[in-house]
């Protein structure tokens, strides 16, 4: 029960961040070929960054279902590679402005999906929701993060955790590092990284710029706590603060445990090194789960997750959702995609693939594997807070700007250039909204 109020409040709290204080849209969308049941046939591209190894799998196991439950339409692959759409994104925004758009595209849950409700390029889908009961289906949190003035304009496939350290425990032992017990705080963390780093071993892995960004939110979190961290958001908690220059020193401390060739990097490469034992920690969302169970490694053998050190008991919550896009598209295509997406045997089907937990509440949590029975747990019992890198706490602007200061500290270490970037993202950005 308190995780339940905890969860509410602080996902209100997230949308108050976000500046939810729209008017409603008009639905100015115009459509074709669909007979608005999804049973008019043709292509359905479908809009993901879901283009490769593990997630290309998830994906896969999604377009299977949706072929069984829908024959007469032929999936279209419109995936553009990068994790966290760090490409798909800006190829999205071009498509949306010179009016090209799929039958669906990927959006995360929150902020993100405001700025596309904003530019009014997604429609209003609350019909779709009364017709099929799906309200009664996703969790009522969730469900917020869809909708604007009472319109909802997305259905969510999956719930991922963003918190997680992922390690190797053989690469722990040789540095005398027991992996039953993860370090509680960053400091105690930071011990344990100078013992991997004498032992030779990469300590911590990572890759480009947007993996970065979800490091560095991690951080925040464990050095501010969940209140401060949902104020960062907001404005209120200053981004000039002590304690926000404190965790950002923690952040620059950190990035030197990493490997020089970071910027080379997505994020299955960086997962990639605990896989094969180059590299002790890896700090990912819970999208890694598929690429160690893709790869047959045994959870608690192979590999041990715990949450980011100093953030037990937060959920640093995304959700990937599909919306239907304003313009001239295959309406049934699309209405038939998101009917398999908020099936039950849509569901099952990619958050086993994906390592991700259902959106959907009715699920039987012991047909998933030993990690994602945890998430299951944690979401459910845990405070709730919105990732940055993904999408739920913030608009695409500022995510970019934020991505852009990290991208120039990764290249030039001047921490002071980062603390002023990052105030400076933060203050543009809520001039904006307000
Ligand atoms: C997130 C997305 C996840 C996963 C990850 C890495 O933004 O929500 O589903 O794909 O990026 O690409």
């Amino acid at each position: 029960m308190k995780g339940t109020i905890m969860r509410r409040t602080t996902v209100i709290a997230a949308l108050a961040a976000v500046g939810l204080t729209l008017s409603a849209c008009g639905d100015d969308g115009e459509s074709t070929s669909g007979d608005g049941n999804g049973n008019g046939g043709g292509e359905v591209e479908v809009f993901t960054w879901w283009a490769e190894g593990s997630e290309k799998a998830g994906l896969d196991a999604l377009v299977e279902v949706f072929q069984e439950q829908h024959p007469d339409y032929e999936f279209v692959n419109g995936a553009v590679a990068g994790g966290a759409g760090s490409n798909a994104k800006n190829v999205l925004a071009s498509r949306l402005q010179t009016n090209d758009p799929p039958e669906t595209f990927q959006a995360h849950a929150g902020a993100e999906l405001t700025d596309y409700i904003e530019a009014n390029q997604v429609q209003d889908i609350s019909n779709l929701y009364d017709e099929n009961g799906w309200s009664d289906v996703f969790p009522e949190d969730l469900l917020e993060l869809l909708t604007v003035d009472g319109a909802i304009y997305s259905v969510p496939s999956n719930i991922h955790r963003a918190n997680v350290v992922w390690a190797n425990p053989t690469v722990l032992e040789q540095a005398g590092i027991d992996p039953a017990t993860p370090p509680a705080s960053l400091d105690e963390w930071f011990t344990q990284l100078d013992a991997v780093q004498a032992s030779g071993a990469t300590a911590l892995s990572i890759g480009t710029d947007w993996t970065q960004v979800h490091l560095l939110e991690t951080v925040l979190l464990a050095d501010l706590g969940p209140e401060a961290y949902i104020g960062l958001w907001d404005g209120s908690t200053d981004w000039a603060s002590p304690e926000v220059e404190a965790a950002l020193d923690d952040y620059a401390k950190l990035l030197e445990y990493t490997n020089t060739d970071r910027q080379n990097l997505d994020w299955p490469d960086a997962t990639q090194q605990i896989i094969d034992g180059k590299a002790a920690y890896n700090v990912m969302g819970d999208w890694a789960e598929a690429a160690f169970q893709e790869q047959q490694q045994k959870f608690g053998t192979d590999y041990v997750a715990f949450p980011v050190p100093g953030t037990d008991g937060v959920f640093d919550f995304l959700a990937d959702s599909f919306t239907l896009p304003v313009g001239d598209i295959n309406t049934g295509g699309t209405e038939a995609w998101l009917d398999t997406i908020a099936s039950p045997e849509g569901q099952k089907a990619f958050n086993l693939a994906k390592g991700s937990i259902p959106a959907r509440t009715d699920v039987d949590a012991s047909e998933y594997p030993e990690y994602q029975q945890t998430a299951i747990e944690s979401f459910a019992n845990d405070t709730i807070v919105p990732s940055l890198a993904h999408g739920a706490a913030t608009p695409v602007a500022w995510l970019d700007a934020v991505t852009q200061a990290v991208s120039r500290f990764s290249a030039n270490g001047n921490v002071d250039d980062l603390k002023s970037g990052l105030a400076d993202a933060a203050a543009n950005n809520l001039q904006q909204e307000g």
